[in-house]
Parts: C-alpha cells; structure tokens; sequence
C-alpha cells in the first residue's frame, strides 16, 4: 500500500509528464515515502495517455480516463481521490508549476481534519513575477471574492494535501472549473487549514487552459458557495437586485404610459404590473431558480398578492412616520426608506417561506 497518493489531473501535458514522473520519483525516493501518481486525464488529444501508459511500466502510476461528463479540472481531481488507495492525497498541476519538493512537507503536515494549502501567499511563499497587470489584477479579484469563505492566504491554489476519510461522502461536492481547493475548504467541514508556503513557477512547456470560459465558470461556483454559505444573505441581496431592477421598469412604464397621455394617476396604478410580474418571474428563474417549479399562475397570483401587502405597509410606513414624528417629516426621504426596507423585508419572507416554496425532499 502505498502512503500518498498523488492526484494529478492533465490536459494537453504530454511535454511535462517525463519530468514529473522523474522529479516525484526523485523527491519521494530520497524521502523514502511510497507513492502512486494518479493521472486524470480528460481525453487529451495530443500524447498524454500513451506517454502516461509507457511511464507506469517504469514508476508507479496509474492513468484515470474518466468518461461521460464534459471536460473539468475539479470533477478530475474529485475522480482522482475517489481512486486513491491510500488515505493520504497530494493533489498537484501536471506542468511543473508547483515544486515537487514540497510535497514531503504537505505530507508531513497532514491530520485529522485538517487541509493542507501550498499557498504562494504565506511567509516566505513566492510567484513567478512574469505575470501581465492584467492577470495579477485578476488573480487579486478572484482571491478578494472568496476572500468570506476561508482564511486561506491562497484559496486559488492547486497545490493541496489532505486525508481521504475527511471527505467522507465525495458526493456532496459540487465543483465546477478549476477552484477544487476552494470548494473542499467550504463544504469539507476541516478543522484546520495548515499553509505551506510555495513558490509558484510559470509553466515552462505547454500551454494554460484557463480562459474566458474558465472564469466565467468560477463566478457560477462562487454563486454555488455563497448560496451553499451564506443561502438567506445571498437570496436576499439578489431578490433586492431584482427589486431594483422592477423599480426601472416601473418608473419606465409610468412614463411611457404618459407619454402616450394616459393620465399620471391611472399610469401610476396600471404600471405596478408590468414591474411586479418582472420581478415575479425574475425571482422565479434566477433567485429563487433552483427552488420548487410551482404552477406560474397560482404563484404569480401570491406574488402579486404579498407585493400589494408589501406595497401598502409600504406606504403606511411612510404616512405613519411622517405624520406622527416632526423629524421624518422633515427628512420624508428617510421615513419613504423606511418604508422601503420594511416592505422588503415583508416581502421577501413571504416569497422565501410561502410564494417560491423549497423542493421537496431538499
Ligand atoms: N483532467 C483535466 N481536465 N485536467 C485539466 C483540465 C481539464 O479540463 N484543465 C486543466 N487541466 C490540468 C492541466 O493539465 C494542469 O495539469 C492543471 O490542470 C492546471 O492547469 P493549467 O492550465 O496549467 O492552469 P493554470 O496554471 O492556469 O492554473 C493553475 O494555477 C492557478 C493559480 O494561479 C491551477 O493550479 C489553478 O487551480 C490555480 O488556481
Ligand atoms: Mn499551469
């Protein structure tokens, strides 16, 4: 039985696996540490699965070719440790990124409950400074909106160690892209988070996958941890959003209408629907979007039927404050936001517990 299992997922690294094979060997031999190396190959075109076959005659390692879903790096690193035979797991880039002589250390750090980060950002860790303003800027902004989650210096990295059994149930993960370290630090329940400082080296040979796409795919995984993490905040802020939203397209339609020289108080009346049913259906398909799909005229009738509420204790707010207290009315715009956060705050209760019920059985 080997100690650690090295879980390494490729893509297009036909050029750099040699060399890992040959550097892991090395540092794990000179350490007497027993391994495997896991390669998770995504259906590479280029040579990586017959290069990965003719090096496990020689080292130990074994070649993952995971079928029937679309190509990802985390669903690979997930593959990998659900391969692992042994309870140790080092996770690791293919292109020589991470220093290969560290992994002893990450090993040794290793515990019950506790995540192991090769992180570029703790004392004495290190990047390659050939990096354009550009990319810095937005590696700074990735880290900055995981920044809630985990106090990880470094929670974009690739570098990790970990123990098997603390993952339990590797089903419940739910990674898309490249930010595996992030999401087991979330949903993974460690007790601690040990950091390795590293120096990170751009990839010699081959080039990076990360693109457009793959950026985009981490917004839609934050949106999946900060509703994972933070579920009432994160629906609350994107009902406002859309509140906000259905308040331009009331007020357009206020003056549309007049426009067409309907009468301002009539427009005033007839332009709450158009708004309230874009908000309806916008809560329907994005906030609350992966909730129960209920019949939409039944629940767009509730909708409507606890904006009105939500509309006169809106209003009522409004008069009362002004009405009973000098100050509000002297500052009306305060009492006219009171009215506002009272009314959503109403609102988004009675759309959360009743208008856009939970799925049964979640
Ligand atoms: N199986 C599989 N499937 N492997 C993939 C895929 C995929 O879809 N995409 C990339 N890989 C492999 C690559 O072959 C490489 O071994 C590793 O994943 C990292 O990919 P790179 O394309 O080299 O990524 P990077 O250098 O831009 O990003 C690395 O550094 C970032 C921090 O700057 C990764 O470690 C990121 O996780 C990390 O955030
Ligand atoms: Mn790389």
């Amino acid at each position: 039985m080997p100690l650690v299992s090295i879980v390494v997922p490729t893509y297009k690294e036909a050029e750099n696996l040699q060399a890992l094979c040959e550097s892991v060997d090395q540092v794990l031999g000179a350490e007497n540490l027993a391994y495997e190396l896991l390669i998770v190959d995504d259906q590479s075109p280029d040579d990586t699965v017959n290069i990965a076959r003719s090096l496990a005659e020689k080292y130990p390692l074994r070649l993952i070719q995971p079928a029937g879903r679309s190509r990802d790096l985390s669903l690979s690193v997930l593959d990998g440790i659900r391969e692992a035979s042994s309870d140790v797991v080092v996770v690791m880039d293919a292109d020589l990124s991470h220093p290969v002589t560290k992994i002893p250390q990450l090993v040794a750090a290793v515990e019950e409950d506790t995540f192991v980060a090769g992180s570029r950002y703790a004392k004495g860790g290190k990047f390659d400074r050939g990096w354009s303003f550009w990319r810095f800027l937005n590696s700074w902004f990735a880290t900055l909106m995981a920044l809630p989650f985990t106090s990880c210096s470094d929670p974009m990295t690739g570098f990790f160690a970990l123990r098997k059994q603390d993952l339990n149930e590797l089903k419940r993960f739910r990674p898309i892209g490249y930010k595996i370290a992030l999401e087991l630090m979330v949903r993974g329940e460690f007790k601690k988070i040990v950091e390795i400082p590293i120096e990170f080296k751009d990839r010699a040979v081959g080039k990076s996958k990360m693109n457009l796409q793959q950026q985009i795919n981490y917004l839609r995984h934050l949106r999946r941890l900060y509703l994972y993490k933070f579920r009432a905040w994160a629906e609350f802020i994107h009902y406002g959003a859309v509140g906000a939203s259905g308040f331009v397209v009331d007020v357009s339609c206020y003056y549309l209408l007049q426009l067409f020289g309907i009468d301002h108080r009539a427009a005033r009346a007839i332009s709450f629907w158009p708004a309230v049913s874009w908000n309806w259906a916008l809560n329907r398909i994005t906030t609350f979007g992966e909730r129960e799909r209920r019949p939409r005229a039944r629940q767009w009738f509730e909708f409507v039927a606890t904006s009105l509420i939500g509309y006169s204790l809106n209003w009522g707010i409004y008069v009362t404050l002004t009405s009973s207290s000098e100050f509000f009315d002297q500052y009306r715009i305060l009492a006219l936001m009171s009215g506002i956060v009272g009314a959503s705050i109403f609102n988004f209760t009675a759309s959360t517990l009743f208008v856009y019920s939970e799925k049964r059985g979640s």
